[in-house]
């Protein structure tokens, strides 16, 4: 794998309980940032996005609306997202999936987002793998479905985070194995390059996610080939997450 700048991002979820608690944990990581050549994007609760000043860190939203403005109680559009500063936004998230959120609903979404300048993550990841090799078609289906219709010349504002819904939360050694991700990649390569008849979509930055430590991360990136990893509890114990950058800008 030729050398590239990695993607580390840290999806806050619905933490820190205080808007002191989130300046605290990421003043903390953004002094690692500062130091290193790596894109770093911190995903914290809406409601915290405008107190935190970035410097070389970037700000995602773990969501945005599907529609465009209007009577949508509770929704942040991606407009409003992208100016007040916001690079980033997740989708697809597995989370937001067990709540309801279809395919379909996610390709609005991800429509509305590239449209406003911001680029997406999307998650994408089986529940479970059975012998048959289901599972494969499965996460094929899931980045068609939610890729449906997207220029290609959006191309360079789109990355995939392979997420494993089975391995997301759990204990370090539970991550997916480097070579079962790599495996992935590889078909995530491939159907990009067929979804979008180009092959500059084999250039999309693909991240994984799921369990990731200061323990598994560099095998996982070096072994699994991703560019980069999308972590969720260890985002938010700045040691741990420096700890993880550094490590990974090594490799
Ligand atoms: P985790 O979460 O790192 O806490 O497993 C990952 C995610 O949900 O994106």
């Amino acid at each position: 794998m030729a050398r590239r700048k990695k993607i580390i991002v840290g999806n806050w979820k619905m933490n820190p309980v205080s808007l002191r608690e989130a300046v605290k944990i990421f003043s903390n990581i953004k002094k690692t940032a500062n130091r290193l050549d790596t894109e770093i994007v911190i995903c914290p609760p809406f409601i915290y996005l405008n107190d935190l000043t970035q410097g070389r860190l970037k700000l995602g939203a773990q969501d945005v609306s599907a529609e465009n403005k209007g009577s949508h109680t509770g929704e942040v559009s991606a407009e409003m997202l992208f100016k007040n500063n916001v690079k980033y936004v997740i989708v697809g998230h597995s989370e937001r999936r067990a709540k309801g959120e279809t395919d379909e609903l996610i390709n609005k979404k991800i429509e509305q987002a590239l449209s406003f300048g911001l680029k997406i993550i999307l998650c994408i990841g089986e529940s479970q793998r059975d012998e048959g090799g289901e599972y494969l078609t499965f996460l094929k289906d899931q980045l068609k479905n939610c890729l449906r219709r997207i220029n290609r010349k959006y191309l360079r504002n789109i990355v995939v985070a392979y997420e494993p819904l089975f391995t997301i939360g759990r204990r370090d050694f539970d991550a997916m194995s480097p070579h079962d991700i790599h495996q992935i990649v590889i078909l995530i390569r491939r159907s990009l390059i067929d979804h979008f008849n180009d092959p500059v979509a084999g250039k999309v930055p693909i991240l994984y996610g799921g369990s990731v430590s200061v323990e598994n991360a560099v095998e996982i990136v070096s072994g699994g080939e991703v560019n980069g990893l999308l972590i969720g509890r260890q985002s938010l114990l700045p040691t741990q997450f420096a700890e993880i950058i550094r490590k990974v800008a090594r490799i």
